[in-house]
This record gives C-alpha cells, structure tokens and sequence, in this order.
C-alpha cells in the first residue's frame, strides 16, 4: 500500500482504537509478501459463523495456506474456532485482525450487511479478499467493492463457488460454440425451496453482551429492536442485515445463467419487473417468500421464480415450476438445458435426454483459484472476480428493490412484454397456483408488484417513471463509524 493509500486508510477509521503504527508497517509489509509466489499464505476468517466453518475446512486442504486470525463478536462461535485452530489469533474486531502483519488474505462469511465494508476495509489494509455472495447489501457500496479492488490493486472473489465448476466450460460449449440446441431464446431461474417461519416475539430479543458484542455484529446496520427468534443466520430476512432469498440462493441460480447462458455479456438488466409477498407466515421477517421478476436483458427474455413455501399446508413438496427446483433453464431453438449446482441435462425438442453434465458443485477448486491468483497477482484468472461478482449480485438487488418499490398487487401483468410475455405469463400462471391452496390470490393483501423499472447500466441507476423510489434503494444508511467509504 502506498502511503497515500495507507493515509486513506486511516482516515477510514479502520484503526480506530488500534495502534497506528503497527498498521502502517503491515501494509507495507503486505504488498512485498503476496508477491512472494512460494511463501505461506495467512488467512484471516472474517467470521466464524456456518458458511465461514465450511470455507475453513475448503482453504485448509490447500497445499501453503494456512489460518492465522479468528473473527467474530460472537464468543461462543470464536471460542469454537479456535479450537478448531488453537495457534490463530482469535478477535472480536475485524480491524483488529486487519492490523495483523501475518494476515496476507482474509475470508468474510459475515452476514451480508457487513461484507463490502470488511471487504473495502481489508484491501485498504493491503489484503487480498474472498468475500462471500451476495457482494453487496446494496448496489452502490458493491460499486465501491470494484473501486477499492482496483484502486489498491487486490484480488477479490466473490464466493460464487459454481463458478469454479469445471463442468460449466462443458456447458458453454455445447451451448454457444458447438450450438448443439440452435439459438438460445428464453431463460428461467428457479429457486424453490422450502423454509419456515422465523417467529415473532412480543419483545425484542435481548443478548448478551458477554455472548455477542452487538455493536460489532451490526456494524453498518441500523440498531433497532429484534423481534425475530435467533439472532444468527435468520438475519437473511430482515432487510436491515440480509436481502432476503433473491439475494441468498438467488445470486448462486442468476450467477449460473449469467455465466453459462448469457456469457457475462449483460452486466445488469436493461428493464425489471417484479413481485412478491412474504405471505401465510406470521413472522418477523421482511423479505417476500414468494418472489416473481422478469428481466429484460437485451438479447432474450429471462424471468426467476422463487418460493419458500410448500406446495400447500404440510407439504414437503413445492409449488408447480418446471424442473430443476434450484438452477436455470435455456429454452433453445432445438430443445432446451436445464442446469443446476453440479449438474445439468440437455434435452431435444421431443423431449429425449442428449447430453448429461456432471460437475462438482465447484468448491475447492473456487478457493484454489482465489489462492492461485493471489500467488500469482493476476486477477484475471479469478473465476469470480469483484466486477462479475458485483454484476451478478446487481440482478439479486434490482430484484428485491422490484417488490419493495412496488405498490399491491392490481393486474399490472397486463403490460405488453413482448419475446417475454409468454415467460411471464406461465410465471404469473404458477404462482397463482401455488397461493390457492392458502386461500390466496395474486390480489391478495401483501403482495406488491412494480412497474417496469429501467436502469442505466452505466450509472447503476433507474431512470423514468418511478425511477425515484427505485434510486431510494440503491444505497443504505450507515450507521456510523461503520460507513463504506466512496473510492474514487
Ligand atoms: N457460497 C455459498 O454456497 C454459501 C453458503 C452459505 C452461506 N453463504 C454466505 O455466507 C454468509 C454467512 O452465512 P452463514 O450461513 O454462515 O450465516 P451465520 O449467521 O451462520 O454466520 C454469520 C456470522 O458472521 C458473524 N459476524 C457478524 N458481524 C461480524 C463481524 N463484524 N466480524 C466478524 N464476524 C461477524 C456472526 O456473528 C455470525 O457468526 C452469508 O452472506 C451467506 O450468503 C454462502
């Protein structure tokens, strides 16, 4: 890091409370130890929560990696790893770990609200950045993400592990160079998946600060009282921490067809509609469970259907969606492919299987890919570098801002969408079917749809009618000293 950089830095505040000078040796120290292509790379884990556990057990089988920092303000899940690797330094305050000399990369699995902050912090502290999905909690701060990536030239990967599936390049070729199904015209992405409701105390849910130090677990997000059951991993439904399931699963299922069906070329959608409810649970979350968007991408129509509930009362099952329940289908000229993490089936137009792909699901290979290019300095090896993972967690936004800018439900499907209304209409179709077993309707009290919503993918803002409310969405309110800084 430069000394301007590292000047920047501190104006930051990431030291706040740590000893200046022990920060300025590390990043210089930083920048002459990633380049080292055969020394031991250090890890620091920016959490120790579930994802954060398994992304131990995938770095730790890397040949010259090794876990050096521990991070979380919850003690007990801290203590937890640390048994699991009694030699690393275990803290509650990420930038304490950024201060540390032997801290070459770090890991963030926080909760979503934290990750473009400890990402931007980190590589302002001369580290190179796994960050998990989504990038960002909001569009503008993952713009920030690719800015710092640049700016200190780091590595950063998004951890959209399929990515790293060998089995996609299998996919793309059949797809685009050999066209063995003629021209792709349509797309659907599902995400169907059973969850339950998260409760709702009559109380806010009191912690301990001996337990979790909340003023750290909330860093940018607001303070305000919690009315769900558990503070931990339910904070996905509650718009302050989380971005609901569009912005959970749905990155991984619109990361897939962006990759393998539209070759990146589309870095957000040129139009979106959208819609959804979190209907039948009487719970304290926010974010919809069910969850209908279409996108207008330019070269062909493409929608997402998701849904947390069962296809009725009791059911295991999920609502009526064509196959596969997680993952994305291209519609083609000659037939069509349907994909999924570790798998996909080609199909002619009659139906008959012609192709099967089997894949890992990607992780291993994910992390070693991220290692490689940190050993390396090539971000252009990065599989899922911090501009492919900021454009893929742009759909999951745009996405959720659809339904929150929406306004109830009145028929708005009416709109004319030309290649794409069929998609839709099939879409709208479902999901009427999926509420009547509840007594529900597309009407019904609770859901909300948008009008269609137009963005400039150059600014990463809506623009026309009802671009307003939409741009209120684009950027959070920091809490502060935990505010993602602009990096020009
Ligand atoms: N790539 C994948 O397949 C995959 C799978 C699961 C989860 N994830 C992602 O991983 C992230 C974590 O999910 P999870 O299931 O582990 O949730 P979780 O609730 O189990 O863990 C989140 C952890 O972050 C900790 N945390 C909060 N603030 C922190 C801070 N300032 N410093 C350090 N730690 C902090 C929490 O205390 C908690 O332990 C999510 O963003 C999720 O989308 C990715």
């Amino acid at each position: 890091m430069s000394r301007q950089d590292r000047r920047q830095f501190l104006k930051s505040g990431v030291c706040a409370g740590a000893t200046l000078g022990a920060a300025t040796a590390v990043g210089a120290r930083k920048s002459a130890r990633a380049a080292d292509a055969n020394s031991e790379i250090g890890l620091g884990f920016i959490s120790c929560g579930g994802r954060a556990g398994e992304l131990m057990g995938a770095f730790g089988k890397l040949e010259g990696v090794r876990t050096v920092a521990l991070c979380d303000p919850d003690q007990q899940r801290l203590a937890n790893a640390k048994k699991r690797f009694p030699e690393a330094e275990a803290v509650s305050d990420v930038r304490i770990l950024l201060e540390m000399n032997n801290v070459d990369a770090v890991v963030v699995a926080t909760c979503n609200h934290w990750h473009c902050l400890a990402a931007i912090w980190a590589m302002q502290a001369g580290k190179d950045v796994y960050v998990e999905k989504p990038l960002s909690h909001s569009q503008w701060e993952g713009r920030q993400a690719v800015a710092a990536a640049r700016k200190y030239d780091k590595i950063c990967q998004l951890g959209t592990q399929q990515r790293s599936d060998p089995m996609q390049a299998e996919i793309k070729k059949f797809l685009h160079e050999d066209k063995a199904l003629g021209e792709i015209v349509s797309a659907r992405v599902n995400r169907y998946g059973i969850r339950e409701e998260i409760g709702k105390r009559t109380t806010p849910l009191l912690i301990d600060p001996k337990e979790v130090d909340m003023n750290l677990w909330l860093g940018p997000a607001q303070e305000k009282p919690i009315f769900r059951s558990k503070l931990q991993y339910d904070w996905h439904w509650d718009w302050n921490t989380g971005s609901g399931e569009m912005g959970n699963w749905g990155v991984h299922v619109l990361d897939d067809l962006r990759n393998n069906v539209l070759l990146d070329k589309v870095a957000l959608p040129k139009r979106i509609l959208g819609g959804g409810g979190r209907v039948v649970w009487d719970d304290a979350g926010e974010s919809p469970n069910i969850h209908f968007v279409y996108f207008d991408t330019g070269i062909i129509p493409v929608v997402i259907g998701l849904s947390n509930l069962p296809a009725e009362p009791g059911s295991r099952k999920s609502p009526p969606h064509p196959a596969p329940g997680s993952g994305y289908i291209a519609y083609c000229e000659g037939g069509r492919l349907e994909g999924q993490r570790g798998s996909a089936v080609a199909y002619d137009r009659n139906g008959t299987v012609i192709k099967k792909f089997r894949g890992s699901g990607g992780m291993g290979y994910h992390q070693q890919n991220f290692i490689d290019a940190v050993r390396s300095r090539d971000r252009s090896i990065l599989n899922a570098e911090v501009q492919i993972g900021n454009d893929t967690t742009g759909w999951c936004n745009l996405a959720n801002i659809a339904f929150r800018a929406g306004q109830p439900y009145d028929g708005q499907q009416n709109i004319d969408l030309g290649a794409g209304q069929e998609l839709w209409d099939n879409l709208l179709s479902e999901t009427k079917h999926g509420l009547a077993p509840y007594g529900l309707a597309l009407n019904s009290d609770g859901i909300q749809m948008s009008s269609i919503l137009e963005m400039d993918a150059a600014t990463e803002r809506f623009v026309g009618q009802h671009a307003d409310e939409a741009n209120g969405y684009l950027k959070r309110q920091y809490r502060a000293p935990f505010v993602v800084p602009e990096i020009a």
